[in-house]
């Protein structure tokens, strides 16, 4: 009597063997995956390793130097929130600012921390463990805080706000630069979910945050243009394995491949954006 496996169509054998190996570094297929879960998925590894050289934002080095010209904090403590494999808390640090860095990733800060030795860097980044949402620095620790591409994972931004507005000093600036994606599309919202981004805030969102946890002085650059030949590689680059993917129904699991195309494909739905505020 012929095996189960050998009555199997030829080609289902084919798509479940793909599958297979798929799963092997596809993500954990949870609905609503954590920032841990997200970043730790082998496909999130390999992806940002393969096309950001593990440096953990989209918009590269142009917009570390926006980044600091928007700080416009010649010396003194910054703080990175959310400062992945370290490379924009050392950006800054050759800069001559002296950057407290946290992540809540726990490889991230091991990435972080071997570079930041690996550079020579260890007086002027420290990297520690820590939650946005709970950072306990005292009052009026920094003259700058910044984000780069994170504060779209937080769960309440408010809350975060307020406590970037504590631990400033008078006068110090805040720089959030971020990805900001309309939320028009069902596609764009299953991206956003499934890498944990649901703070997209629509217009006019960042300005009222800002002004409720106490800043003033608030601007806006639009930097789409900027980024969006980095968006275009990953949406290229994507195009095959997430039409494959498709045709196996698995492409939820592939986070990553999905966010690159469809953010290229969607672009008119978003943009990119360097908001700066200051604490009076
Ligand atoms: C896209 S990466 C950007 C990393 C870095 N800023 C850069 O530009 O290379 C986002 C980072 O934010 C971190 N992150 C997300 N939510 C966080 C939170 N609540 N507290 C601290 N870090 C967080 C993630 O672990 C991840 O390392």
């Amino acid at each position: 009597m012929p095996s189960k496996s050998s009555s199997m169509p030829s080609q289902r054998r084919r798509k479940l063997r793909l599958r297979y190996v798929a799963g092997l570094v596809a993500n954990n297929g949870a609905y609503y995956p954590s920032v841990e879960e997200y970043y730790s998925s082998l496909e999130s590894r390999f992806g940002y390793w393969l096309l950001l050289g593990n440096a953990r934002h989209c918009a590269l080095r142009a917009m570390e130097e926006k980044l600091y010209t928007r700080l416009d904090t010649k010396d003194g403590s910054v703080l990175d929130a959310g400062a992945g494999s370290g490379y924009v808390a050392m950006y800054m640090a050759r800069k001559g600012l002296d950057v407290q860095a946290v992540d809540i990733t726990p490889h991230h800060i091991v990435d972080a921390r071997k570079n930041v030795h690996k550079h020579h860097l260890d007086d002027k980044v420290q990297v520690e463990y820590g939650n946005y949402h709970n950072l306990t620095y005292p009052d009026a620790s920094f003259n700058g805080i910044y984000t780069m591409e994170t504060f779209v994972h937080a769960d309440d931004p408010l809350k975060v706000l307020q406590g970037f507005y504590r631990m400033l000093k008078p006068g110090g600036v805040l720089v959030l630069h971020e990805a900001d994606f309309s939320r028009n599309s069902e596609v764009l919202q299953d991206v956003l979910r499934l890498s944990h981004c649901q703070n997209t805030l629509e217009e006019g969102g960042y300005e009222r945050l800002l002004e409720e946890a106490g800043f003033t002085d608030y601007s806006l650059e639009d930097l789409t243009d900027e980024v969006l030949p980095m968006w275009r590689l990953f949406g290229i680059v994507g195009y095959v394995p997430y039409q494959m993917f498709r045709l196996l129904g698995i492409q939820h699991r592939f986070t990553n491949v999905i966010a690159g195309v469809e953010a290229y494909l969607n672009w008119g739905d978003g943009r990119y954006i360097s908001v700066r505020a200051v604490k009076p």
